[in-house]
């Protein structure tokens, strides 16, 4: 019995082999190290196997110890082996699994976005700061006195029918939802809104106006304008066209004139109604109406103490709407009052 050695190389190899299957048949690293305790842990063929070093013939025990530990060692190595296989393919499958499609369409959470009039409205007066005019505002509900006598609009006169008024009751206060900017040419005029009172006056006043129109493709009954005031020793029509030109153009276009026509305004003399030539209309180049301006009357002038010999002025009015209208030849008036998102968003101008 005790030339019998306990420990077969036929026996040791069969626990590698059985241990070598197990472990290239795990599937994941945690499949693997089950495999470990199985064929390498306590109670395994190979611990089996190495707890009868005991019984091995002395002259026997170091071959069989070198037997043993190669053994061990090709469950070893292949252990480790097998682990660093599965740990990279489970990585692998991880960062798979975890990729960024960096081309993707991102989620955006939608953002506001200012109204294309209210950044027409500071494109507008960006134009006369840097002229080096002020900006000017005034009340939407105004006094009668401003909207209509002030501008020479007598009770009885025919010009007051030709802006069809919103009246705000009670009707003895005289207040109305103002139907033009011009009040704002007498309130500044009158030193009201105005950082310094001394002329001369180089002022615009962009705001809301009122009528009593019906919303349709070309009306709306809130609309805006922006309105313009110059007043200084030795202006003339030229200065007043040289202006509008100036502002067409970078409304418009390099390409832009515009076009003055006889007209009448009671606060105005001469007064002209200005047209815009419009080159890209969907219709064909055309002239379209842009707004009234004329030279300051110089009874306007004299009711706010100004020496009408010594200065002289003009003004201008235009709408707002029509402005956007034309630059980007917008068929329907509707669209710019009803806030749907997705005409706003064309004009750009996220906040
Ligand atoms: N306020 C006038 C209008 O709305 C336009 C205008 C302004 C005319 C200034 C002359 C001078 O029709």
């Amino acid at each position: 019995m005790s030339d019998l050695n306990p420990i077969t190389q036929e026996a040791a190899d069969a626990a590698v082999t059985a241990a070598l299957a197990a472990f290239a048949a795990a599937t994941s690293v945690a499949e693997l190290k089950t495999a470990r305790g199985e064929h390498a842990g306590d109670g395994s063929a190979i611990a089996a196997l190495n707890a009868q070093m005991r019984a091995v013939p002395q002259d026997q025990k170091a071959a069989t110890g070198k037997l043993m530990g190669q053994a061990r060692g090709r469950i070893e190595g292949a252990y480790k082996g097998r682990e660093a296989e599965l740990a990279a393919a489970e990585a692998a499958a991880k960062l798979l699994a975890e990729t960024v499609d960096v081309t993707a369409a991102p989620v955006r959470s939608r953002t506001g976005s200012r109204h294309p009039l209210t950044q027409l409205q500071d494109e507008i007066s960006d134009v006369f700061i840097g002229m080096g005019w002020e900006i000017a505002e005034g009340p939407e509900l105004e006094h009668e006195w401003f909207n209509f006598d002030a501008l020479g609009f007598d009770p009885d006169h025919p010009a007051r029918a030709m802006q069809d008024t919103f009246f705000v009751d009670p009707a003895e206060r005289h207040l109305v939802m103002r139907t033009h900017t011009s009040p704002v040419q007498i309130r500044s005029l009158l030193g009201e809104g105005l950082t310094s009172t001394e002329l001369p006056v180089y002022v615009v006043a962009p705001g809301r106006t009122y009528r009593t129109d019906e919303l349709d493709a070309t009306h709306t009954p809130v609309f805006s304008q922006v309105e313009g005031i110059a007043i200084d020793r030795g202006l003339t029509m030229a200065h007043l066209r040289g202006t509008l030109e100036h502002f067409a153009r970078q409304m418009f276009g390099e390409e832009a004139k515009i076009r003055l026509r006889p007209n009448f305004f009671p606060f105005t003399e001469p007064s002209a109604e200005m047209d815009v030539w419009q080159p890209h209309a969907k219709g064909g180049a055309r002239w379209v109406e842009w707004g009234g301006c004329g030279m300051v009357d110089p009874k306007v002038l004299a009711a706010a103490g100004i020496d009408a010999e010594e200065f002289q002025g003009f003004a201008f009015g235009m709408g707002i709407e029509r402005t956007l209208q034309f630059r980007h030849d917008l068929s329907d008036m509707r669209d710019m009052v009803e806030g749907d998102i997705r005409f706003n968003r064309q004009f750009g101008g996220l906040v």
